[in-house]
C-alpha cells in the first residue's frame, strides 16, 4: 500500500483493485510500504481484507522501532511481517527482538545490499564460504535465514536465482554466525526515514 492511498477510505478501494490487477481472490502477504501518511486507516482497511479472507497476512515495511511500537500495540490484529533494509552491515538486532513480542516477523530487503560494500567479495563470508564450497552471497542468506529472518533476494538471472534458493543444504556454525555478526555496523547503506529530505520525495511519489 503507497502512501497516495494511505487511510480507510482510499486504502478499501485499493485492496479491491490490487486483488483485480493480479486476478486472484487472495492476496498472500499485503504491506504499508511506508510509514507516512494515514497509516492507521490504511491498516484499519487491511484488518477488515485479513478478517473477509482476502489477505493471508498483513503487516509494514520500514516502520522503525518507534513507529513500529506505535501501531503494534493498538491495532488489533499485530503486524505479521516488518519488511526493512536488513543485511550483514544492517544487521536489526534491536528491531527484530523488539517486534517478538508481537510475534512479527523481520523481512529482509536488500539482503545482499543491492551489491553496496563490494558484498559479494566480502573476505568474511568468502572465507566462511569455502568451508561450505558456497558462494558470499549464499552464506549472506544463510546467515540470515539462521536467525529466522524472511528472505527476498532479487536476481534477474536463473543461475543465480538456482544459486540463492540452494542454501538449505549446509549450517553455519555458531562461530561462523559470530563472525559474520561482526561485520554489522548498525546503520543504513541507503537513506534514513528519518531524513526530512527523503520523507519529501517519498511524500511526493506518485504510484
Ligand atoms: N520495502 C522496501 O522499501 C524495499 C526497498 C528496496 C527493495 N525492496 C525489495 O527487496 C527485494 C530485494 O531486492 P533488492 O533490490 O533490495 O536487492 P538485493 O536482493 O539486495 O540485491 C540485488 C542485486 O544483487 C545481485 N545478485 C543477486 N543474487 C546474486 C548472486 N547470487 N551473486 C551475485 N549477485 C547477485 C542482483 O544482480 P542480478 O539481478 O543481475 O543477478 C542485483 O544487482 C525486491 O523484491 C525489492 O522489491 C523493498
Amino acid at each position: 500500500m503507497w502512501i497516495s492511498n494511505a487511510g480507510y477510505e482510499k486504502a478499501m478501494p485499493s485492496i479491491a483493485e490490487s486483488l483485480k490487477k493480479l486476478q486472484t481472490d487472495y492476496i498472500d502477504l499485503l504491506l504499508i510500504h511506508q510509514p507516512f501518511g494515514d497509516y492507521y486507516g490504511t491498516y484499519r482497511a487491511m484488518e477488515e481484507a485479513y478478517k473477509a479472507d482476502k489477505v493471508r497476512a498483513i503487516g509494514v515495511s520500514n516502520f522503525y522501532a518507534d513507529r513500529f511500537l506505535d501501531l503494534a500495540h493498538f491495532v488489533e490484529i499485530k503486524p505479521m511481517v516488518n519488511q526493512m533494509e536488513t543485511h550483514v552491515f544492517h544487521q536489526q538486532g534491536d528491531l527484530q527482538e523488539l517486534m517478538k513480542e508481537y510475534d512479527s516477523k523481520l523481512m529482509s530487503w536488500g539482503p545482499f545490499a543491492e551489491g553496496k560494500n563490494d558484498y559479494f567479495n566480502n573476505p568474511t563470508l568468502k572465507k566462511v564460504g569455502e568451508r561450505y564450497g558456497k558462494s558470499a552471497a549464499q552464506v549472506a542468506l544463510r546467515y540470515l535465514l539462521q536467525r529466522d529472518i524472511i528472505l527476498i533476494p532479487k536476481s534477474v538471472r536463473k543461475e543465480r536465482m538456482e544459486q540463492n534458493m540452494n542454501i538449505f543444504d549446509f549450517e553455519l556454525t555458531a562461530d561462523d554466525m559470530t563472525e559474520i555478526a561482526r561485520l554489522d555496523t548498525k546503520g543504513t547503506l541507503f537513506f534514513s526515514h528519518n531524513d526530512p529530505g527523503l520523507v519529501k520525495m517519498l511524500l511526493e511519489v506518485k504510484i
